[in-house]
């Protein structure tokens, strides 16, 4: 053990400074029977007084378990000692075990024993801690508070739409996944990520909270001003990872050792995406792909919302609108040209077109009646998939096989998953779900298909004015129920159940700030009982939309076994990201949501390790206007997953509709692509080493303070700076550039250090700034698609530092493949010198064919035209 976790004297009577006066009275707890073995200690922690009752009733013996896992991570766990009281299931967060021989921890656990309190170190500083607060674990509320030093600098604890730098008076974190529309500040968002990020001068760490109960985490100061962060859970267990850092990468590089590495991605995912909600039928949809390529603007992914399905039912056509031979037609049009394609699949299943509800695959309102729990969603009365009961993967399986069968049916390239918080548009109790069909909520669809309206050259003769429409397809339905014969019926079992009893899953005594009130309005009634190990939604429904994207990538890969699937989703819990991306909900077309989308796309991206983020690009809700969606173009141009889209009955945004926004378009593309090996490079070192790719600026000056509380500049990959204009009628960007050699991208020029204002920056601008000391690795030209681009050869930009080196990295693979031959190639430059280093498993078809020195003089900039192979490692004098 090396003396690292160290038992203090016990502090007999020591004075309790809880001072949230409903909890003064609670004892807290004693510690018994420590043992101490290796790198564990354990301890029986029992109720050190009278039950004080808060909101629940006290559990008088609970265990202590913490592990030095490994140097930099420290594991602290309080748990029932019955193990009655439910915990995060393995299947959606498999726990970190012990290193086999870890080194000496820079972490140290102290304690007290009565009533016990702990306290975590680093060195001599103390990181978290909870003397003089008696902890409180009753059957429905958990209550833990650490002090933290004055004025601390907190980043995390998602999902939110707050200032990235987290307040610290009177802050409440609510966690409860919500169908958050118009992502109000200060408010529970869709996802879960309880991790925060303390960063101080000395160092920084982290603290992950391993729950999924409905919580609050509440930051404030006592009356006499001390500063302290409260935990309060209705369930689960105390379950802390501590990571030491020291610096803010080194946290989210530890996270990721905890929740797991974010999936890689496949090359094509970083092009540019076109969505909206409100496509007529599948001619408008193929209009906007060709008013695209008229518009000479890339596009590589067209998208579709719910509109293609029948009456907004999941795994169905609508066959007048989006008929199953004009869908194939213009999914091998997109594909002839290099192009994909995406659509929406909800969880919510129509109740009157579901399948598969014999098998129990759905929630079940009372198992032994056979009764299915009811929710609204789009279609109505819908039906919920129980993530839980093992049939369940099979009937998305079929369900995707059939549905997006290449052969017979509608062959997507990614999926989009939504809803899945789970919403239900029923308030609670839902007394007449059918109530909420989509023609009770929005107005009647558009008349039934047109003949196509105008000439889309290139598309085939059934896409031409004067074809007839094609008649209406029935949609094949093949007996999913018959296929799933064999399987076992699991649901008329009485459902048992996980978690303490008798309590109330309904109205919890302590109520969280949840912004829809009760904790089963407007999502699945948390009294429901999942399939298989009986989990109740009241502990597990900030999970539903993680499984759900789990299922769905298990799904998709099934389709396509060697390709890296692409699923973007609403709702998120912590480690979402080892399965899926995010995309931030439903935005509004205004300023501050495009200026808050850059701190949410850090949050995502650099410390809760879901790096495939973005927010809808021009706004989602309301009407965007020609400047912001050109500013917003502009920004989307560095989100790792660039889509616009926006909502039924908002004025139309495609990138075409705005002279100035095409030209952004344009010339922002054109930036991305050139830059796209660089972002794939960056994205898939996090992939393998969870190195944040996207980083606010203290992560890469973590010294300096005046870069803690900013949010609207940050680093893209760790050589660029992005400083956009995120003001109406605004043409310049308070910036800050860190003591370090900084090159303007355009121009070449080195800017001053300090805070600059950058100015004349127009609607079609957006500074980028290459710090010295990197090569970033572009192609030399853009191109339509991320295939043509593949073909383009390389340019190397050599930005020196101050000691006149640089280096950078390029990693190529065949952009697709989850088992991928690669290069891991190394670039070095010193004294006019470039070096060609590293593994080079793959070879691209074309080479270096320009090497680009900056910082040379008056020209500031130096081309040498080159023929560099990426084949094997070599020397090039420039
Ligand atoms: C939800 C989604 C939004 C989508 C709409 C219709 O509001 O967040 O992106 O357009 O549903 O499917």
């Amino acid at each position: 053990m090396r003396g690292a976790l160290v038992l203090l004297a016990p502090l007999v009577g020591a004075a309790v400074l809880t001072s949230r006066s409903d909890l003064d009275d609670c004892p807290g707890y004693s510690t018994s029977n420590i043992q101490q073995f290796g790198q564990r200690l354990t301890a029986d922690l029992s109720l050190a007084g009278d039950a004080c009752n808060t909101y629940g009733s006290d559990l008088p013996d609970l265990k202590l378990l913490v592990e030095e896992q490994s140097e930099h991570r420290l594991h602290v766990l309080i748990y029932d000692a019955n193990e009655e009281v439910y915990q995060v299931p393995e299947s959606v967060i498999l726990r970190p075990e012990c290193e086999k021989e870890p080194k000496e921890s820079h972490l140290r656990f102290d304690y007290e024993e009565n009533p016990f309190s702990f306290r975590v170190l680093r060195g001599d500083e103390v990181l978290f801690d909870t003397s003089g607060t008696n902890l409180v674990f009753q059957s429905q509320y958990l209550y833990l508070r650490t002090w933290l030093p004055n004025h601390p600098n907190l980043y995390g604890l998602g999902e939110h739409s707050d200032s990235l730098r987290l307040p610290t008076t009177n802050y409440t974190r609510t966690m409860w996944n919500r169908d958050a529309y118009g992502i109000p500040s200060g408010t529970n968002l869709y996802g879960t990520h309880p991790i925060y990020i303390d960063h101080r001068k000395n160092g920084t760490h982290g603290v992950f909270f391993l729950n999924s109960n409905g919580m609050d985490i509440k930051i404030d100061k006592t009356e006499d001003g001390r500063q302290y962060l409260d935990y309060n859970t209705v369930g689960g267990v105390l379950d802390f990872y501590f990571l030491a850092g020291p610096r803010p990468k080194d946290v989210s590089v530890q996270y990721s050792e905890v929740v797991g590495l974010p999936a890689m991605q496949s090359y094509w995912a970083f092009g540019y995406h076109n969505c909206r909600y409100g496509y007529q039928d599948v001619f408008e949809v193929a209009e906007v792909v060709y008013n695209y390529s008229r518009a000479g603007i890339p596009l590589e992914t067209m998208w579709t919302d719910i509109d293609y399905m029948d009456r907004r039912r999941v795994f169905t056509l609508d066959e007048e609108r989006f008929p199953l031979d004009k869908m194939q037609e213009l999914v091998s049009h997109l594909h002839r040209h290099d192009q994909h394609y995406i659509v929406m699949v909800d969880p919510a299943v129509s109740h009157s077109g579901k399948r598969g509800s014999d098998r129990g695959v759905f929630l079940y309102r009372d198992h032994e009646q056979n009764e299915l729990y009811q929710g609204a969603v789009w279609p109505g009365a819908t039906v919920y998939p129980d993530w839980f009961n093992p049939d369940t993967q099979f009937y998305w399986n079929e369900e995707f096989k059939r549905f997006f069968s290449k052969e017979n049916g509608v062959d997507i390239d990614g999926l989009w998953i939504d809803m899945n918080e789970a919403s239900n548009f029923c308030p609670y109790p839902c007394q007449n779900p059918a109530e909420y069909a989509i023609e009770n909520i929005l107005p009647p669809p558009p008349p039934p298909i047109r003949s196509p309206p105008r000439r889309l050259p290139g598309f085939p003769a059934s896409f031409q004015p004067g074809h007839s429409p094609s008649p209406s397809i029935p949609t094949k339905r093949d007996n999913l129920v018959q296929k799933m014969g064999n399987i076992k019926k699991r649901t008329s079992e009485k459902a048992k159940k996980i978690g303490l009893a008798d309590r109330n899953l309904i109205n919890p005594a302590y109520q969280i700030a949840n912004l829809a009130g009760s904790l089963s309005n407007k999502t699945i009634d948390t009294e429901i009982i999942h399939a298989g190990d009986g989990y109740a939604e009241y502990d597990t429904h900030n999970i539903y939309g993680t499984m759900m994207g789990s299922a769905s990538r298990k799904a998709m890969l099934q389709r396509r076994p060697h390709a890296r699937p692409l699923v973007i989703t609403r709702s998120t819990f912590a480690g979402a990201g080892a399965q899926v991306g995010h995309w931030l909900g439903d935005n509004v077309s205004q300023w501050d949501k495009h200026r808050v989308s850059i701190a949410q796309m850090l949050a995502f991206a650099s410390i809760f390790q879901v790096p495939m983020v973005g927010t809808d690009v021009c706004g989602f809700a309301g009407n965007t206007t020609e400047e912001l969606c050109a500013r917003w173009a502009m920004l989307g141009g560095f989100y790792p997953f660039f889509r616009n889209h926006n909502e039924f009955g908002s004025v139309a945004q495609e990138f075409y509709r705005w002279p100035v926004v095409a030209q952004a378009a344009r010339k922002i593309i054109d930036i991305r692509y050139r830059l796209l090996d660089y972002l794939y490079t960056s994205f898939h070192r996090q992939t393998v080493t969870g190195t944040p790719f996207l980083q606010p600026l203290f992560y890469v000056y973590p010294e300096d303070e005046k870069t803690f509380g900013n949010e609207l500049q940050f680093f893209f990959g760790d050589a660029l700076l992005i400083s956009p204009v995120v003001g109406e009628g605004e043409d310049f960007v308070q910036a800050y550039f860190p003591d370090d050699v900084f090159y303007d991208w355009f121009t070449g020029a080195v800017v001053p250090g300090g805070s600059v204002t950058l100015r004349n920056v127009g609607l079609t601008d957006i500074p980028i700034h290459i710090r010295g000391g990197r090569i970033i690795p572009l192609r030399v030209t853009s191109a339509t698609t991320t295939t043509e681009l593949r073909k383009r050869g390389f340019e190397l930009l050599i930005a020196p530092g101050a000691d006149g080196r640089a280096a950078g990295e390029l990693y190529l693979d065949d952009g697709e493949s989850i088992e991928a031959r690669a290069a891991e190639i190394r670039f070095e430059f010193a004294q006019g010198r470039l070096k060609v280093l590293g593994k080079f498993g793959y070879h691209p078809t074309v080479a270096v064919e320009a090497v680009t020195l900056l910082g040379q003089g008056r020209g500031r900039r130096h081309v040498t035209r080159v023929h560099i192979e990426l084949t094997g490692p070599t020397e090039v004098k420039l």
